[in-house]
């Protein structure tokens, strides 16, 4: 319901940022939709999976290195702070996703009520890692007050990302400063990229088990 309207923002013309996860997949799907029904759009997608989709359904793509900008982007989100800041990459594709929302104009957020969140943090935040020492960089995380596990697949092989790295995913209970956090975080050489959407998000689409839709708009502060 709150992809769906979230694909009303829509324009003829758009360069279009798909989001990754089940709630996404909702947008992408009534994307294709409207693609069909003649909605002259371009998009880029921020993990392998949605690009698959993204070609099933026939919408057309245009790699993110050929362009300038993405005129709106519509994903999900695992957190979701009331100044709109998030926590993302439950999913894995949170490199991917911080690109696409960083090079776009708008970002919509889709999520349903249950990841509304006084504080971001209870959801362990996933940060994308080099393989190389991976250890060493999760020792070099933990000392900033977490603590850590390394994303497995199965039972013996780490998860790995559509960019080929690792996650760490980091339970630090509550995120007191999540400005501080996500730039100590990068600063931690082996880190790539951390899950904390810091002022990215223009509005949030939350869907109400009632049925209603909460549009959260961000406030500058
Ligand atoms: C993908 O890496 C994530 O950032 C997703 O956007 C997030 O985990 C929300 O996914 P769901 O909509 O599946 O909960």
């Amino acid at each position: 319901m709150v992809a769906e309207a979230a694909v009303e923002f829509i324009e003829d013309g758009m360069i279009v940022g798909l989001g990754t996860g089940s709630t996404a997949c909702w947008a992408i799907q009534k994307i294709g939709e409207r693609v069909s029904e003649g909605l002259k759009i371009k998009a880029v997608a921020t993990s392998k999976a949605s690009e698959l989709l993204a070609k099933e359904l026939k919408i057309p793509l245009v790699d993110l290195s050929d362009i300038d900008h993405v005129d709106l982007t519509i994903d999900g989100a695992d957190e979701v702070d009331p100044d709109l800041n998030l926590i993302k990459g439950g999913g894995g594709a949170l490199l991917r996703e911080k690109m696409v929302a960083t090079a776009s104009r708008e970002l919509i957020i889709v999520v349903d009520e249950t990841k509304l969140v006084e504080k971001l943090g209870t959801f362990p935040l996933p940060v994308e890692v080099v393989p190389f020492g991976v250890e060493f960089t999760r020792r070099r995380i933990e000392k900033l007050g977490c603590k850590t596990s390394i994303r497995m697949r199965n039972e013996k092989d780490y998860y790995q990302t559509d960019n080929g790295n690792y996650i760490i995913d980091c339970e630090f209970g509550r995120i007191e400063d999540p400005e501080e956090l996500n730039q100590a975080l990068n600063m931690i050489p082996g880190v790539v990229e951390n899950g904390l959407f810091i002022k990215l998000a223009a509005r949030v689409l939350a869907g109400r088990k009632n049925g209603e839709i909460d549009i959260i708009k961000r406030i500058e502060r």
